[in-house]
């Protein structure tokens, strides 16, 4: 018999009385006097486990009352209606087929109390098995089914671009870096340097820091495209909002200015706050249950309001004049710090901030410059909790203004000849962002650490799995 996704039967695709097989895993199991066994049966599709009925008539009655935690297990049976507290549905058992034992269950690893999530991490190929990483991974599935539907729906392109490159685009020397040279027999060029002439791509490669500079030059002939894929940053920020492999999604778009850009970063973002609300309840409201009380209330909130947009300028002088003292001091032409940018989103403006127009000096090299030659036409979205989540810009496509500012910052041209081709050849006002995949699972979940909302977090000294 073909199998019912757990989510199904709950959703009413199954009526009762009909007689359903499913396959999962057991969350608990309880044995009542009457010589009845409940299991509870998850099968990943939804946060609830249906619970499973076995009457001591089976004849593996014996192996089902030695059911632990996480056995593998497929049961047919009757569907009916529960008379369990909290619960609709029930399957009546006419037969459980025990897939997999669980070798010793009084070390297994994941038993069903609560765990920290420090130690959820130590065990990352167990861990999607609890509540909490259940949920996380299916609002984490939602949240990026419904970022691909808001582009599609409005005519973008996905580009895939490429994890292997030579850029480096933030120009902040981040970067790992890929060679199949020997490391113990490494050429060497006449100066004494590492001769990358005769690695692989015959030129110093790395993984990649964000698809912009590859996103520009398909958005300056489709219009509009995004991508979404894995970038890596060999920064060694070991902080809750740092991973060194997470996953970036970055619309660009021609004829597009700092204003469109922003009007995107909001439109995308309630899209997908209002998707997982209403396709993900169940998860939601375990995360607004144990994680944060307000994880519902607060995307309600933000799908009503308009984002607030303020300028880095006036930022500096609402940090100077709060009366607050931060560890890192406020001057105009710092980079704003996470306590900075939590102080403004969480309790000057209670809402997320798109800020904007910041010292020329701070960014990077590509971002378009303002009329006053201080500061670019830069944006960040900062919200509540979490800090920056989406950092983009309007890009500079005036080929002699781009020319000086390279020569500014001591980069050179030919490093960047494909690049500044986009600016000679029917150059075009454009703008982009990067959002963080994993800020926006960990905002919209309440997750405090972004290592809980990746499968497999990548931090310096970790890359177990
Ligand atoms: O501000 P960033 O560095 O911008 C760029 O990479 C641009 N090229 C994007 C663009 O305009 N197309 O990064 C964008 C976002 C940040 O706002 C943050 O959410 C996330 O990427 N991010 C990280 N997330 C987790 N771990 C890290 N180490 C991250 N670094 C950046």
């Amino acid at each position: 018999m073909a199998q019912a996704p757990v989510a199904d039967i709950f959703a009413g695709k199954y009526s009762v009385g009909q007689q359903v097989t499913v396959k999962g895993w057991v969350r608990t199991r309880r044995d009542s006097k009457a010589g009845l066994s409940f299991i509870a049966l998850h099968d990943g599709s939804c946060f609830d486990p249906i619970q499973v009925i076995a009457l001591n008539t089976l004849n593996n009655y014996t192996d089902i009352q030695r059911l632990t935690t996480s056995c593998s297990i497929i049961a047919t049976g009757v569907l009916k209606e529960s008379q369990g507290q909290g619960q609709s549905l029930e399957i009546e058992a006419s037969e459980v087929e025990v897939v997999g034992w669980v070798e010793n269950p009084d070390t297994y690893p994941m038993a069903p109390k609560r765990h920290s999530l420090e130690y959820l991490r130590e065990h990352a190929h167990l861990r999607p098995r609890t509540n909490v990483i259940g949920a996380v991974t299916r609002v984490r599935n939602c949240l990026s089914q419904a970022i691909h539907r808001f582009f599609h729906e409005n005519g973008y392109c996905w580009v895939s671009t490429p994890i292997l490159t030579a850029s480096d685009t933030e120009g902040a020397g981040e970067m790992f870096r890929v060679s199949t040279l020997d490391m113990m027999n490494v050429p060497t060029t006449e100066q004494g340097q590492v001769d990358f002439s005769q690695d692989f791509f015959g030129k110093e490669t790395f993984l990649t820091v964000s698809g912009q500079l590859n996103g520009e030059t398909y958005a300056t002939a489709m219009s509009k495209i995004y991508t979404f894929g894995p970038t890596f940053r060999a920064e060694n920020s070991n902080t809750s909002r740092h991973l060194a492999e997470f996953w970036m999604i970055e619309p660009e778009v021609a004829f597009a200015d700092l204003s469109d850009i922003a009007q995107l970063s909001e439109d995308l973002l309630k899209y997908v706050f209002k998707a997982v609300l209403a396709e993900r309840a169940d998860d939601m409201a375990f995360f607004a249950q144990r994680i944060n009380k307000e994880a519902i209330s607060r995307l309600e909130k933000v799908i009503e309001q308009d984002f607030v947009r303020m300028d880095y300028t006036d930022a500096i002088e609402i940090l100077q004049n709060c009366g607050k003292k931060f560890e890192f001091p406020v001057s105009w032409g710092v980079d704003l710090s996470s306590e900075h940018e939590r102080y403004l989103a969480e309790e000057h403006v209670g809402a997320p901030i798109i800020m904007q127009n910041y010292p020329k000096d701070i960014k990077a090299f590509y971002m378009r410059i303002n009329d006053d030659n201080k500061t670019v036409a830069a944006m960040d979205v900062l919200a509540p909790g979490i800090g920056e989540i989406i950092g983009g810009s309007q890009r500079e496509e005036r080929l002699d203004v781009f020319d000086r500012r390279l020569a500014e910052m001591g980069l050179n041209q030919e490093d960047y000849s494909w690049y500044r081709d986009l600016r000679r050849y029917g150059t075009v006002p454009h703008s982009g962002f990067g959002l963080g995949f994993e800020r926006l699972v960990a905002y919209v979940t309440g997750m405090q650490n972004v290592r809980d909302v990746i499968a497999f977090p990548r931090t310096p000294g970790n890359a177990n799995y």
